[in-house]
């Protein structure tokens, strides 16, 4: 059966992510691919549910652990709802966000530990993987000044102790995960980051075709 490319963009809040996903789409389009974009929940009707819940400021009282198993729960719902029958019909998948955020934020931001959170993942997703993950390198102090500016949810209102945790996290995954996980320096202008993506995807699409 012909199957699609998975494609992941992972960072901190305020990294400069959507600007870019836009662009990725357009690269993908331009060479005739059908694109799907998407981000958690994936607009299905449960994960919408989930996720009020999660970024609700009224539920100061959730456990780390409810929070992690919500995301899980939603992340599965996008993956059976969404994902999968795209990559069925042969689709480029390009997701914001999906488990290494739960890893980062959840395992090492929370400090749950990133293995525990990998587990319960790897179960709601019955171990899909992207083909391809690129991972907004932007420091702490420098995304958290460019959210101020907006309106917060429960998430984004953590300190920077957390955000640095979420963080080194990132870096953690990436290292370990060289083959999939592209790390992408966000500070600069949009155009270069631009160049520095098309250049990963370019050879992603090569390696693929060479199969
Ligand atoms: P998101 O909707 O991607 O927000 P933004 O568009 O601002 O990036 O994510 C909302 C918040 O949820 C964000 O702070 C990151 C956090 N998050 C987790 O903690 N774990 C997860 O698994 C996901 C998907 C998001």
């Amino acid at each position: 059966m012909k199957r699609g490319i998975f494609i992941s963009i992972e960072g901190l809040d305020g990294s400069g992510k959507s600007t870019q996903i836009k662009l990725m789409e357009d690269f993908f389009k331009e060479r005739n691919f059908k694109v799907l974009f998407t981000r958690e929940p994936g607009g299905t009707k449960i994960g919408e549910k989930l996720r009020d819940i999660i970024l609700d400021n009224d539920h100061r009282e959730m456990a780390y652990t409810t929070e992690a198993l919500l995301y899980a729960a939603s992340r599965g719902q996008h993956v059976k709802e969404v994902i999968l029958p795209a990559l069925k019909e042969g689709k480029v998948v390009l997701t914001d966000r999906f488990v290494d955020s739960s890893i980062a934020y959840q395992g090492g931001g929370r400090g749950l530990g990133e293995e525990r959170v990998r587990e319960i993942n790897d179960f709601a997703t019955l171990g899909l993987e992207p083909d391809l993950t690129i991972f907004f390198d932007i420091a702490p102090k420098l995304t958290l000044k460019r959210i101020e500016a907006k309106e917060i949810d429960r998430l984004e209102e953590e300190e920077i102790g957390f955000h640095t945790r979420v963080y080194n996290s990132y870096l953690n995954l990436a290292r370990k995960n060289p083959q999939r996980i592209k790390i992408i320096r966000a500070q600069g202008d949009i155009l270069e980051i631009n160049r520095a993506i098309k250049k990963i995807l370019i050879e992603l699409i090569d390696n693929i075709g060479n199969k």
